[in-house]
């Protein structure tokens, strides 16, 4: 069940397969999805784009090591996380003063939503110049929203934006973290950054530590044009906008215009994240970069 199986990029990575910033990430991951169409093996239809191949079937462990509920745990954990997920929408249409249900339709019960089940080994100073990059700092990097779950112990850090230091975030076990990916930080012109974050990984003899990790995702035929015209109606962003570029809000919205006309190919949420993908597993297919 390698997710290098997948078409969708969806099972088994196992610790060795990824790497970010060059290191190894001392970490195993199983990806999962909702949205799925069943068991059928994908065929492209006449319409498609190349993102609807990034829909498909999970790979789903052996239920006689796993037991037999787990697969209907998983798809039920992640109903539960959309819940959650659409709370937050209404959250965030409230604080940024944005028409209501804005945010909320952006989810619809086809929107593909994925899970990451992480097991972060300790410390082995034999892998790599640190051997404790449980995985390395990136953002997630066509991610919308993510919630983060530890499980059992802390190791998730984040880079403060002005400087140097690094700031453990204790989420525990009964909280998310949630993180910005850089899709939200697309849809607001930046108002909005993603978080540079990184996993340490547990000391070197000590037990792993485990991560549940929901990426909220959009419609995969979402445009970020369409995404940014809904966060120009936000007047806390513009005021933000305002007291960093001085600019009026009509000089914002001429600026908001040339971003989105600058955009490059990848206008849709689907098709930056098949290239995400694709060049994570694809084109280094035994060195991937760490996508979570
Ligand atoms: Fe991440």
């Amino acid at each position: 069940m390698s997710k290098y199986n997948s078409p969708h990029f969806l099972g088994f990575t196992a610790q060795g397969d990824e790497k970010t910033n060059n290191e190894v990430d001392l970490r195993e991951v199983f990806d999962f999805a909702t949205g799925t169409p069943g068991k059928t093996k994908y065929i492209r239809g006449p319409t498609d784009r190349d993102y609807n191949v990034l829909v498909g079937q999970n790979q789903w462990p052996d239920p006689n090591v796993v037991g037999t509920d787990f697969q209907d745990t998983i798809m039920e954990y992640m109903s539960c996380m959309r819940d959650v997920y659409r709370g937050v929408l209404t959250l965030l249409e409230s604080a940024l003063g944005l028409p209501r249900n804005s945010l909320l339709e952006l989810d619809s019960p086809s929107t593909q939503h994925r899970l990451k089940l992480v097991k972060y080994f300790p410390t082995r100073t034999s892998y790599g110049p640190t051997g404790s990059q449980g995985v390395g700092a990136h953002q997630d990097e066509t991610g919308w929203l993510t919630f983060v779950n530890e499980v059992d112990k802390p190791g998730l850090q984040v880079h403060m934006r002005n400087g140097t230091e690094w700031l453990e975030v204790p989420i525990g076990k009964n909280g998310w973290g949630l993180n910005v990916g850089k899709a939200f930080e697309r849809a607001t012109c930046s108002l909005i950054h993603a978080t540079l974050h990184r996993v340490q990984s547990p000391p070197a003899n000590s037990t792993p530590r485990h991560s549940i990790v929901f990426f909220a995702g959009l419609p995969l035929e979402q445009s970020y044009t369409s995404l940014q015209a809904i966060f120009a109606q936000s007047k806390i962003l513009m005021a933000m906008k305002h007291r960093d570029d001085n600019l009026s809000s009509t000089e914002y919205l001429q600026e908001l215009g040339k971003l989105v006309v600058g955009e490059g190919a990848d206008d849709t949420f689907g098709s930056s994240q098949l290239s995400m993908w694709q060049r994570s597993y694809n084109t280094k297919p035994r060195a991937a970069n760490a996508t979570g």
